[in-house]
């Protein structure tokens, strides 16, 4: 059966084509590779030895949508695609509100009208807001969002929700990740920032290669044991895997659930630091800077409910997270 995957060619996308393809679905992948490269597909089919499908299309393109739909036998939908970057969502508000939240009701009117009503979504814990304290629970309100990026998951939960309420015959997984990092075992496919790295573990990766000279530890005075932000880092693999559960569960039975994907269990960025040093057996030389805007202290998860409810729980530790973020790193230097 197949699964349309939208943004399938990024880096949470590939990694969940794999286990898809592992798991024995047939995945097809819908990307306008405004943030990824062909490459990665290449490197699916060669982890995997299986062909798969890709359609280079936008989901901001309804005519595009409806002809995917109308050729291929798709039973439910993961959707990857959108933008990503807290920074640029801030200077570029209208682009991550056109392509994000305009790209994902395009994308359910092309589904409602084929009658394909089971989709999982690419939340994030951002949603939680700064407001909630640690280990977030789904059952949590809310929080206020800093960045429009943030702005979009929470608005598009929204609407995911409305549309499960006028009518019950949708079923839609609401995924809220933490902090994804890793790659997979191979070290074939992995994360592929643009340019300078926003995120942690990207930067650190690019510090030990030597592409980056020292990372900015922003900010070391939080009230943490370390002064140092603190996140719920889960393995990309595990992630996946998360993927896997959820479209078992879209596909027996209909509702609109809502599930954290992260290990329970938070790091400082010092943790991250020394866990990195010692998987790459490379120094990784930091600064103290100041805090950056918008961040919070500390964000782990209580993965309980998904644990209960579909069965997954995130197994591979921080060590393994650096091991397999530096062997895609140092396998490709510069990427795909
Ligand atoms: P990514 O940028 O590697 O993958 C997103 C993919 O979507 C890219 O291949 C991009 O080309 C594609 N895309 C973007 N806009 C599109 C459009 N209009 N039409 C078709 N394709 C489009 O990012 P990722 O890290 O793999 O994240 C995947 C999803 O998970 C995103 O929605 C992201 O917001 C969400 N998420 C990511 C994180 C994280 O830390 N990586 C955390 C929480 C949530
Ligand atoms: N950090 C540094 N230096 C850097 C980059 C990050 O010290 O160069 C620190 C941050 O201050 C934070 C921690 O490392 O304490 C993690 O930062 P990331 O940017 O890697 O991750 P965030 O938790 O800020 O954000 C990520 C995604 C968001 C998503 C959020 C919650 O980037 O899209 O997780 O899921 F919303």
């Amino acid at each position: 059966m197949s699964i349309l995957v939208t943004g399938g060619a990024g880096f949470i996308g590939s990694h969940t084509c794999v286990e898809l393809i592992n798991a024995g679905y047939e995945p097809i992948i819908l990307d306008n590779f405004s943030n990824s490269k062909r490459e990665s597909i290449n490197r699916i089919k060669e982890i995997t030895g299986k062909e798969i499908r890709f359609i280079e299309c936008d989901i901001r393109d309804r005519k595009g949508l409806d002809k995917v739909f109308a050729e291929n036998d798709i039973e439910a939908v993961i959707h990857f695609a959108g933008l990503k970057c807290v920074s640029e969502s801030v200077n570029e508000p209208l682009m991550y509100y056109d392509n994000n939240i305009g790209g994902t009701v395009t994308l359910c009117k092309a589904m409602e009208a084929a009658g394909c009503k089971r989709m999982v979504f690419s939340s994030s814990a951002t949603v939680y807001g700064s407001e909630n304290p640690s280990p977030m629970r789904e059952d949590m309100p809310e929080g206020k969002t800093t960045n429009p990026y943030g702005t979009t998951k929470l608005y598009i939960e929204r609407i995911l929700k409305d549309l499960f309420a006028s009518d019950n015959s949708w079923s839609v997984c609401l995924l809220r990740y933490f902090n994804p990092i890793g790659a997979h075992k191979s070290g074939k496919i992995g994360e592929d920032p643009k340019g300078i790295p926003n995120n942690l573990v990207p930067y650190v990766s690019q510090v030990a290669v030597g592409k980056l000279d020292h990372l900015n530890v922003c900010g070391n005075d939080y009230p943490t044991p370390d002064g140092t932000g603190v996140r719920d880092y889960i393995h990309v693999v595990d992630l996946a895997l998360g993927h896997i559960k959820a479209v078992e569960k879209v596909l027996k039975e209909t509702g609109c659930n809502t599930y954290n994907l992260g290990t329970g269990k938070g790091y400082s960025v010092l943790d991250v630091v020394k866990a990195f040093e010692k998987a790459s057996g490379r120094e990784v030389k930091y600064v103290i800077a100041p805090r950056r805007p918008g961040d919070i202290a500390i964000c782990y998860s209580d993965p309980s409910k998904a644990k209960r409810e579909l069965g997954w729980e995130a197994t591979r530790g921080i060590e393994e997270m650096c091991e397999d973020s530096w062997r895609w790193q140092s396998q490709n230097p510069n990427g795909y």
